[in-house]
């Protein structure tokens, strides 16, 4: 039994008891988030500008706390919240914005948006137009996952933490129907778990 396997068979919840495998384990994930960090900090250190990171609630809290603890740069945060519908046979869909981002100082903010996931690649895409309309200094993204086999728009995070097949993933922030999010890995639910 390695490590990953281990943490699921000890966790103290019942809610890892539905997950039928590890993933990425917690020890990956915290070593892959350092290697962001580094990549993050040479990229932002001379920039001059204030860097903004920018959860979108609420799947990326877990992870955007982790980045921003191996980040060895001053950081301020700020959150917003989106909804993001497919539309149809059609690429486009439509996302909502249900909770803004208002600072008056934008145009002196590197803006970092943080994901935990990348899917049809819809809300990111929106999401760096709107920021750059608004007037940021930069706007660029980071994801913990990518899944770049369901994208339906062009899409390319700045920063990926791991390329992932298409299955269903739960853990690190990510949920099924609220479920999940706490786990400390990321893991694929047991298929009973996650019916439609
Ligand atoms: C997930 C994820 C992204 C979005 C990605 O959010 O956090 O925001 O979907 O999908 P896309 O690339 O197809 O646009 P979700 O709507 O599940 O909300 P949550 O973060 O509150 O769980």
């Amino acid at each position: 039994m390695d490590n990953a396997e281990k943490t699921r068979r000890e966790l103290p919840t019942a809610a890892a008891l539905d997950v039928a495998r590890v993933l990425i384990s917690e020890d990956e994930i915290a070593e892959r988030v350092g290697v962001l960090a580094r990549l993050i900090e040479a990229d932002y250190r001379s920039s001059g500008k204030k860097l903004v990171l920018l959860g979108i609630l609420k799947g990326s809290v877990v992870f955007m706390a982790e980045l921003m603890k191996q980040l060895r740069l001053p950081v301020e945060i700020d959150f917003m919240k989106v909804s993001s519908y497919g539309g149809g046979t059609t690429s486009s869909g439509s996302v909502t914005i249900l909770l803004d981002l208002k600072r008056n100082d934008i145009s002196d903010c590197d803006i970092l948006i943080v994901e935990d996931i990348i899917d049809s690649g819809r809300t990111l895409s929106y999401l760096v137009d709107y920021l750059k309309l608004k007037g940021a200094a930069s706007v660029k993204t980071v994801t913990l996952l990518d899944k770049p086999s369901r994208r339906v728009v062009d899409f390319e995070p700045d920063y990926r933490g791991f390329e992932i097949p298409d299955e269903f993933v739960v853990g690190y922030g990510l949920d099924y129907d609220e479920k999940y999010r706490a786990l400390p890995f990321v893991g694929v639910l047991k298929p009973e778990f996650c019916e439609k």
